[in-house]
């Protein structure tokens, strides 16, 4: 029997016509003698009806044996169903196809789980298990089409901007850019190790200096890191890299390009030009450099109020360079003194010594620092948190970078909790004027903000040059480092960095300087990126960059918060494969081929 038709496409237009649909067993019912099969494929499910009266021969026998996931295929001719047995919640409810001949072309076992999108309640470990089942659930099979539609898009998008799709090499060399490297031992070059690249950030600058101007690729990207929830070791980014450009041309093309795909994916408008917010004021108004601005809340700087007040806290931190900043909670002044308890504890997870609270009753304020303030700067905290009489003012003081993570956090989680972030509402924003080094404190080093090959702005190249001659100490808040800023970029889409890009340094000569000024000696710079810095020399055109993530773009097109549910066959947290069992022991004699000796390790 050969396939006429897909199940999900049957109307009521094919009525009297004889099909052969072929597909899995959704689900069968026995109705005294008259057996109903659903039958799903891609497309979605039909009914198949088994008549004893009219399924002759073994048919009808052989129908009644068949359980869930079998795969069939049916012929038969489609009917309407007789009136009152429609089922308006099928897309093909309105027919049922009258089975004359079936062939079972595989049986099944029980599945460890129905295919439905129940199974969402279902243990991940399990989903992840058996994904191809997991798969087969209309759920994540939209996800998958949706995957498809969206690098569908792009491609056409790139492909109309005149940029050509430029694939790079998976076994590349050890460049580190940041995240921790995933390594390949080499078989013919005893004791060397290939590297699978965090992204083809190299490659791409090399290829504008090949000449090639418009660039991009779905880039398969490797990084031993930690995963989270909006992280995999093994992702996918639109990368894309230009010749001749500045920060304005890359900007444009970037929020062309997602408007074109929310339309054409969705059919949503995305109004351009994107808002811009620089780098510093999104941490002061949001406490991160991913603010979802889909809702207000914003921190609040209380410092100037509270440095003089009785509360020693407040005092002190201000008096060391610490502020005190908050939020305001709308409608929680009513919080028992549990649930404050509660939140004083979530937002110590996150560094924060403690949590002042001010809540702003019908007769009465409630601190538990209201002793140690005056009536005037409790007025003026409310005052300048824009409170209104119920709400509640959640207070953090610490050292700015602890006071941005904690406040930042607090707020994202108050924001869920009461319910004030709308649903199908995409907020695009610019992160804009980032330094081009953040201080290690840890390393006693600079760190780049992004990767070695950000530009600094050309007006701060000197600073950079001055950072070699400085008097006083790096880390030290008026070394000329610690000043310079960078052409550099991130693209935020509802609390999530959806992309991040620069315009790339192109001369030798600065990019040495950037190397120094991260801790790179002229030797150790010479040995990891010769080639680049050599390719600088013949002629390096003028260039710059983005990459954007694509899981990340699908997660929020599928309102899905889990990046494991828009990849095919994801890792689990700690990055193994759970159908597989990856990563797996590998035989001595293969080891000793590639020259490699393992140390037992204690488990
Ligand atoms: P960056 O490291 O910022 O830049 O990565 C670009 C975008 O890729 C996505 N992303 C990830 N998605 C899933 N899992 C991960 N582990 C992961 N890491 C990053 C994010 C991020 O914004 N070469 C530079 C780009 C450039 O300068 O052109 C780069 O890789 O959405
Ligand atoms: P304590 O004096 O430590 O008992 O703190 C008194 C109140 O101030 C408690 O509610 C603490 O949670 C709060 N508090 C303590 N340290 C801080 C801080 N660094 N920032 C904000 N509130 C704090």
């Amino acid at each position: 029997m050969k396939r006429t038709h897909v199940c999900g496409e049957l109307r009521a237009e094919h009525v009297g016509q004889e099909v052969v649909v072929t597909g899995w067993v959704q689900r069968t019912r026995d109705h005294g003698g008259v057996i109903f099969i659903d039958l799903r494929d891609r497309s979605g499910v039909v009914q198949t009806v088994f008549d004893p009266a009219r399924a002759s021969g073994g048919v009808h026998e052989r129908a009644s044996q068949v359980r869930n996931e079998f795969v069939l295929a049916v012929q038969g001719r489609v009917a309407k169903r007789p009136a009152g047995t429609e089922n308006p919640r099928l897309a093909t409810g309105e027919i049922e196809i009258v089975a004359t001949e079936m062939e079972v072309l595989n049986p099944a076992k029980p599945t460890p789980f129905l295919i439905s999108d129940e199974a969402d309640k279902v243990d991940e470990s399990v989903r992840l298990t058996y994904r191809y089942l997991d798969l087969r659930r209309p759920r994540m099979r939209n996800i998958l089409e949706l995957r498809h539609r969206v690098t569908k898009a792009v491609r056409d998008f790139m492909d109309g901007e005149g940029f050509w799709e430029v694939e790079t090499p998976n076994l590349w060399k050890s460049t580190p850019e940041g995240a921790r490297e995933y390594v390949v031992p080499s078989r013919l070059h005893a004791g060397r190790f290939y590297v699978l690249p965090q992204s083809p950030q190299l490659c791409k600058q090399l290829l504008m200096v090949a000449g090639v101007e418009k660039y991009f690729q779905i880039a398969r990207c490797f990084r031993d890191e930690d995963t989270r929830a909006d992280r995999q070791p093994e992702f996918t980014q639109i990368d894309i890299e230009m010749s001749f450009v500045e920060q304005e041309d890359i900007l444009s093309l970037v929020e062309r390009m997602y408007a074109y795909v929310f339309k054409r994916v969705m059919g949503i408008e995305i109004a351009t030009p994107f808002p811009r917010l620089r780098y510093a004021e999104a941490l002061a108004r949001y406490g991160t450099d991913k603010p979802d601005t889909r809702f207000g809340m914003e921190l609040v700087d209380l410092s100037d109020i509270v440095k003089d007040s009785g509360f020693r806290v407040f005092q002190q931190t201000v008096a060391s360079g610490g502020q005190v900043k908050a939020i305001c909670a709308p409608g929680c002044a009513g919080y028992s003194r549990k649930e404050v308890e509660d939140l004083t504890k979530w937002v110590q997870q996150f560094g924060a010594k403690g949590l002042a609270t001010f809540a702003l009753g019908e007769s009465e304020i409630r601190s538990q620092v209201a002793k140690f303030l005056t009536a005037e700067q409790m007025e003026e905290i409310f005052r300048r948190c824009g409170a209104k009489t119920g709400d509640l003012v959640l207070c953090v003081a610490d050292q700015p970078d602890v006071v941005a993570d904690a406040l930042g956090r607090l707020r994202l989680e108050m924001g869920r909790r009461l319910g004030l972030i709308p649903k199908g509402q995409y907020n695009f924003l610019w992160i804009v004027d980032v330094p081009l080094f953040g201080w290690n404190a840890a390393e006693q080093r600079y760190d780049p903000m992004h990767h070695p090959f950000c530009a600094p702005l050309p007006e701060d190249l000197e600073l950079l040059k001055a950072g070699y001659t400085a008097t006083v100490p790096p880390g030290h808040p008026d070394h000329p480092w610690g000043k310079v800023r960078a052409n550099l970029y991130d693209c935020v889409l509802n609390g999530y960095e959806v992309a991040g890009g620069s315009i790339r340094t192109h001369r030798r000569d600065v990019q040495e300087l950037v190397f120094g000024a991260i801790g790179l000696d002229f030797e150790q710079a010479k040995e990891r990126f010769g080639f680049l810095l050599e390719a600088f020399e013949y002629g390096a055109p003028p260039h710059g960059g983005i990459a954007c993530g694509l899981e990340r773009l699908i997660m929020i097109l599928a309102g899905t918060d889990n990046i494991r549910d828009v990849i095919a066959f994801p890792k689990t947290g700690d990055a193994r494969d759970l159908m597989t069992g990856a990563p797996t022991v590998i035989d001595d004699q293969t080891l000793a081929e590639l020259h490699v000796r393992t140390i037992p390790s204690e488990e």
